[in-house]
């Protein structure tokens, strides 16, 4: 498949979950597992344009598919996405673990809307799961990101 832009290979075993196989063949920890039942969103990645949870499908249904990771999100080593931004400035992670998938999920939001309501977001929202924020500092985050991505496109 081709995984933030890369064209990667890996051999695995037909039961290999995609994020077992993101997380232990191709070394992208970004993505992390927090229930491995497709509840928590932690895993979330965009498979061919749309977001999915990646411990709900096979390594192999992913196969010739185009992946974004949130090792992919930031233009390069030293400059965070404006979502990513937007997230340390309202407190819209604590401990982080289910910020990979936050962020994925919020590009895939606001990629289908570009200025989303608080009630739209807060509705998205509803397959992610935060055990830290109170999701209040998450959902600002994406209104403000996808505010700031609004401003990054007008220049
Ligand atoms: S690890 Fe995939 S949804 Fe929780
Ligand atoms: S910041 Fe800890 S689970 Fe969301």
């Amino acid at each position: 498949m081709t995984i933030n832009g890369v064209r990667r290979t890996a051999e695995v075993e037909d039961r290999t979950l995609l994020v077992t196989a993101l997380r232990d063949h191709f070394n992208l920890t970004g993505t992390h597992i927090g229930c491995d039942t497709a509840q928590c969103g932690a895993c979330s990645v965009r498979l061919n344009g749309k977001v999915i949870k990646s411990c709900s499908i096979f390594a192999m249904q992913a196969e010739d598919c185009e992946l974004e990771s949130i090792e992919g999100v930031a233009p390069d080593d030293r400059t965070l996405h404006p979502m990513q931004v937007a997230f340390t400035q309202t407190l819209g992670l604590q401990c982080g673990y289910c910020t990979p998938g936050m962020v994925m999920l919020a590009l895939d939001l606001v990629h289908e809307n570009p200025d989303p309501d608080r009630e739209t977001v807060v509705r998205s929202l509803s397959g992610n799961l935060c055990r830290c924020t109170g999701y209040e500092g998450i959902v600002s985050a994406i209104l403000l990101g996808a505010k700031m991505m609004r401003e990054q496109k007008e220049g």
